[in-house]
C-alpha cells in the first residue's frame, strides 16, 4: 500500500513529500460533470455507489497519495433538523436559519448510524474498493463553521446574523457549539469505526473572529472534537480558511496537521506554530493556472519552505478552482513527488 500520507501524518520517515488536492473530486474534472449531468449534488452525495465512484476519479487520474470521502460539511445539518438545498451559483440554503433560543433547542444531535447511514456505507465500499491503494480520508465541519451556515441559512459576506447571536445571547450560541460539538463527535466516530484513516475538520470561516473570541468562544469546542476523535487513534488534520492571526491560539491545538491557507508562507506558519506539528499545504489554487514551469517553480517553493516545519504533506491552500485544467492537477502531483524525494 501507498501509506506515506499516513507515515507523512505521523512523523514517519517517507521516501518523497505525500500530496493530495482539497476538492480533489469536483468540477474541474469532466467525468465528475458527466456524473453531475445525470444527478444533483445531494443525490450524488447520499448514494453510496456514486459517491464511492467520484472519490475515486482523482485518485485514478492523478496519482494522489490519500482519497476524500466525497461528502459536503453540510451534510450532517439536514440529520439534525434544518434543510438543505444546494443551488446552482447560489450555492447552499438552510431553512429559515437558526437565530434564537428556541430554533437551537429544536435541533436533534442524531444518531449517524441511524440518519447518516449513507455516508458509512459510501466509506465501507471505498475502502473494499480502493483495497489499501491509498488511505481514506474522511471529514467533518467544526462546530463554529457549521454554526455560520445554520445561523446565516447560508453563505454570508459579513455573517451579521451570526455576530449578533454570539453577541446578544451567548447562551444560545453556546447550546448550539454544544449541540454541534456533541453531533460532530458522533458523526467523526462513525466515519472512523466505518473504516475512515484519517480524518480532517474543517474550520472554513474561523479566521472572521479576534484572536482572543476565538480563543474564548470556539477554541474549547474544536478540542473537544479533536480530543475526542484523536481518542480512535486516527491522525487528525485541522483546516481553517484564513489562519495567519490565529496561529498563536492554533498551536495549542490536540492535532497531528495543521493545514495552512494560501495566504501564509509556510515556513513563517511553521515559526509560529512551532516543530510539533506536521504542516500541509499551501499552494494558492491560482497557481495551477500558471505555465507549467511556473507551477513547478512555486511547488519547489512551497517544498523548500516545508523542510522547516515538523513535517509536510503538500496540498493547495484552498479548494481547487472549478477552471483548473485536470493536466495541470496532474502535473503538480508528478512534480511533488519528484522534487519531494528525500
Ligand atoms: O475535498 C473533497 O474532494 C471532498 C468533498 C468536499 C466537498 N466540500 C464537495 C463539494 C469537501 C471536503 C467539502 C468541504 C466544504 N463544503 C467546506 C469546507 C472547505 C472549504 O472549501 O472551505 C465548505 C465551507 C463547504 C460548503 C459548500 N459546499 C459550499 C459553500 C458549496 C458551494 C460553493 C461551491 O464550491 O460550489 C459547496 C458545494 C460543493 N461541495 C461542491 C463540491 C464538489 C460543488 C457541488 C457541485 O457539484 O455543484
Amino acid at each position: 500500500m501507498n501509506d506515506r500520507f499516513l507515515r507523512a501524518c505521523r512523523k514517519q520517515p517517507v521516501d518523497t513529500v505525500p500530496v493530495w488536492i482539497m476538492r480533489q473530486a469536483g468540477r474541474y474534472l469532466p467525468e465528475y460533470m458527466e456524473v453531475r449531468r445525470q444527478h444533483d449534488f445531494l443525490t450524488v452525495c447520499k448514494t453510496p455507489e456514486l459517491a464511492a465512484q467520484v472519490t475515486l476519479q482523482p485518485v485514478d487520474r492523478l496519482g494522489v497519495d490519500a482519497a476524500i470521502l466525497f461528502s459536503d460539511i453540510l451534510i450532517p445539518v439536514e440529520a439534525m433538523g434544518v434543510p438543505l438545498q444546494f443551488l446552482e451559483k447560489k450555492g447552499p440554503v438552510l431553512g429559515q436559519g437558526v437565530r434564537d433560543r428556541s430554533a437551537v433547542e429544536a435541533l436533534r444531535v442524531p444518531d449517524p448510524v441511524r440518519s447518516l447511514g449513507f455516508v458509512l456505507d459510501a466509506i465501507r465500499v471505498l475502502r473494499k474498493r480502493l483495497a489499501d491503494k491509498v488511505p481514506l480520508i474522511g471529514f467533518s465541519g467544526l462546530p463554529f463553521t457549521l454554526a455560520s451556515y445554520m445561523v446565516e441559512g447560508g453563505k454570508s459576506k459579513d455573517f451579521a446574523a451570526l455576530r449578533s447571536l454570539m453577541k446578544d445571547d451567548r447562551k444560545a450560541f453556546a447550546s448550539l457549539m454544544d449541540k454541534l460539538t456533541e453531533a460532530t463527535i458522533a458523526y467523526l466516530g462513525a466515519q472512523i469505526s466505518a473504516g475512515a484513516q484519517a480524518v480532517q475538520i474543517f474550520d472554513t470561516w474561523a479566521g472572521i473572529l479576534e484572536p482572543a473570541e476565538y480563543q474564548a468562544r470556539v477554541f474549547p469546542y474544536t478540542c473537544r472534537v479533536a480530543e475526542a476523535v484523536r481518542g480512535k487513534g486516527v491522525p487528525v488534520i485541522h483546516f481553517t480558511e484564513s489562519c495567519a492571526k490565529l496561529l498563536p491560539v492554533l498551536k495549542d491545538l490536540p492535532v497531528d496537521v495543521l493545514s495552512i491557507d494560501w495566504r501564509v508562507p509556510l515556513d513563517q506558519a511553521a515559526a509560529a506554530v512551532g516543530p510539533k506539528f506536521v504542516l500541509q499545504g499551501n499552494l494558492a489554487p491560482e497557481a495551477l493556472f500558471r505555465p507549467r514551469a511556473e507551477l513547478e517553480a512555486a511547488a519547489g517553493d512551497i517544498l523548500a519552505r516545508g523542510r522547516k516545519a515538523g513535517g509536510h504533506i503538500f496540498n493547495l491552500g484552498h479548494g481547487i478552482l472549478p477552471k483548473t485544467d485536470p493536466e495541470a492537477a496532474a502535473a503538480l502531483v508528478a512534480a511533488v513527488h519528484r522534487l519531494g524525494r528525500k
